[in-house]
């Protein structure tokens, strides 16, 4: 049986796309992994799009360079700019927003579908588009929200933290009111939040994590295309980021257990 050893690429412009990883790891546990942070220059969802795609397009150079055999862009507001746009889809690469809408798509019955997500993902309309030529008459009720993340990067995100419960409240009651049944997280920060963010909109509503989702197709694809690395020893971890090493490892604590994991900050240029 062929096997592909080369690792995976997942980047995002912070620690959020860590998310992405988690379930990578659960669901190939034997691949390589190389994660790229730029967290020098996060966040991203704040930024316009001409400089969202400046710095992707470094990011996924970075990857390739690294000699990965596909790559997730991890990042909802990275994947948000770069539908339609020729520079990554010649190669293997996924963003977040195709797979988390089949996803979310499928898993709603009332067809009332929410989408929360930064500022730049909103703005730029995909998710909406994709959910209503993917279920005609579907509903969509978007959010911007962009506390979330610096709730996230510093650790807010247990049930019962004040602030983060009523930051939450004000982004969420309206999208409850609409009778919402299925939630895109279109943020990959925001699987953190995930349990508070069900506590406003109620554990009927489905949450549905941009990562995993991304995740999950990078798996299928790999095995559709006889791309797994058929090993049996457990995949490693290799990570970059753009900034300071400790400050990475102490935020993506948070995160993910990065027992082993190295750290090294690269730069971009
Ligand atoms: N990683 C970004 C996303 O998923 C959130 C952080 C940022 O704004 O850069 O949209």
């Amino acid at each position: 049986m062929s096997s592909d050893n080369r690792p995976i690429g997942v980047f995002d412009s912070g620690i959020g796309g860590l998310t992405a990883v988690t379930e990578l790891r659960k669901l190939l546990p034997n691949e390589d992994i190389i994660y790229l942070g730029d967290t020098a220059r996060v966040p991203y969802g704040t930024k316009s799009r001409e400089t969202i795609l400046r710095y992707a397009e470094q990011d996924y150079r970075f990857l390739k360079n690294q000699g990965v055999k596909f790559t997730i862009a991890a990042c909802g507001t990275v994947s948000s700019v770069m539908v339609g746009e020729n520079a990554f889809s010649a190669d293997f690469c996924t963003g977040v927003i195709q797979p988390t809408v089949e996803a979310a798509c499928k898993a709603s019955k009332n067809k009332k579908i929410g989408v929360i997500a930064t500022s730049a993902s909103i703005r730029s309309g995909c998710y909406e588009r994709l959910i209503k030529q993917t279920v005609p008459g579907a509903e969509v009720f978007s959010k911007a929200c962009p506390m979330f993340v610096p709730l996230v990067e510093n650790g807010y995100t247990a049930p019962g933290c004040a602030p983060a419960e009523t930051i939450a409240r004000e982004y969420l009651e309206p999208l409850k009111a609409e009778g919402i049944d299925t939630l895109i997280l279109g943020c990959t920060h925001y699987p953190l939040l995930s349990r508070i963010i069900s506590g406003v909109v109620g554990s009927g509503v489905s949450l549905i994590s941009s990562g995993a989702e991304a995740a999950r197709y990078a798996g299928g694809f790999l095995e559709e295309n006889g791309l797994i690395n058929e090993s049996k020893r457990a995949g490693s971890l290799k990570l970059f980021c753009t900034d300071s090493a400790e400050l990475f490892r102490e935020s993506a604590a948070h995160f993910i257990d990065l027992d082993g994991a190295e750290i090294e900050k690269c730069s971009l240029d």
